[in-house]
């Protein structure tokens, strides 16, 4: 096979820090989340799922639903919020210290919360959305894609995958639940954030093949040191794009999550 001369013009190969200095043309979905979108040029890749993953209390859902707001305030882009392990209201409430108003966007068909989590746990809802079936993931694929086509969503957050666990008896069927969920969500036009809560920090996620059956990795650590917790972000993987592979600070404030692309971490 003869390799014709490529036209790299589009991309500077010159070396930063951490080697990465651009990304892919394909379509980008900016996150809007400060100091994050640089990390991987400019953006998520258009209908694509990734995995959001780290320890309790690292800022997966923090992360995930400010994606969701901003996708709304700064780029008019209606999302889904689907809950399985949490009250929407505690939700609504949460977000608020972040002056997030999820109500405000609910009310305007900009958002829809979906309570996968009632029915669970066989508590009455008053929520407008509502999966009566959340141990049937081909319900709540169903109920997803009605949601999608009523607000024309263009985001979709699943908080938390851990839920998967529930439906699915055997390891491989979990695997085949994991990628309906994520090749679905892809394939009716969403670009989606999948949180997991890991157990440690060598793993990436909780089911330790989540990673491979989606098309990116972004992994929050909160991790201890001399007594203090600190908290950084690392863009484990990202099919089609370049990104960083520098592990990132960033901090959690009353204006949601900051990232600090400059700065360093040492843990
Ligand atoms: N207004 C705020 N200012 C600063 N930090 C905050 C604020 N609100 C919450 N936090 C921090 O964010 C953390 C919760 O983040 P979040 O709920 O996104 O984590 P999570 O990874 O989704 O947790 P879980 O595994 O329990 O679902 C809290 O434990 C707290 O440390
Ligand atoms: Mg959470």
């Amino acid at each position: 096979m003869v390799v014709e001369d490529s036209d790299f013009s589009g991309f500077d190969f010159d070396d930063d820090e951490d080697g990465f200095e651009g990304g892919s043309q394909s379509e980008r979905v900016p996150t809007g989340i400060k100091g994050f979108d640089e990390l991987c040029g400019g953006g998520l890749l258009k209908n694509r799922s990734y995995l959001v993953s780290g320890n309790a209390g690292s800022g997966k859902s923090t992360f995930s639903i400010q994606y969701l707001h901003n996708g709304v305030v700064e780029y008019d882009e209606p999302g889904i919020l689907v809950v399985t392990e949490e009250d929407p209201k505690n939700i609504r409430e949460n977000m608020k210290s972040y002056n997030m108003d999820l109500k405000k966007l609910e009310q305007h068909d900009k958002l829809a919360i979906l309570d996968s989590q009632s029915a669970k746990v066989g508590i009455p809802t008053d929520e407008e959305y509502v999966e009566v079936d959340p141990f049937d993931m081909d319900s709540t694929l169903k109920r997803i894609v009605e949601i999608k086509e009523d607000i024309g969503a263009k985001r979709c957050v699943f908080d938390s995958t851990t839920s998967l666990g529930f439906v699915s008896d055997t390891q491989k069927q979990l695997r085949i639940n994991f990628l309906k969920l994520s090749a679905t969500l892809s394939a009716i036009g969403l670009t989606s954030l999948l949180t997991s809560e890991v157990l440690d920090k060598n793993r990436m996620s909780r089911f330790d093949m989540e990673e491979f059956v989606t098309e990116g990795t972004i992994r929050l650590y909160n991790e201890r040191k001399e007594g203090v917790r600190s908290r950084s972000i690392e863009v484990y993987k990202m099919r089609g794009s370049d990104h960083s592979k520098k592990i990132n600070p960033f901090e959690i404030s009353s204006k949601g999550i900051e990232v600090h692309p400059k700065e360093d971490v040492y843990f």
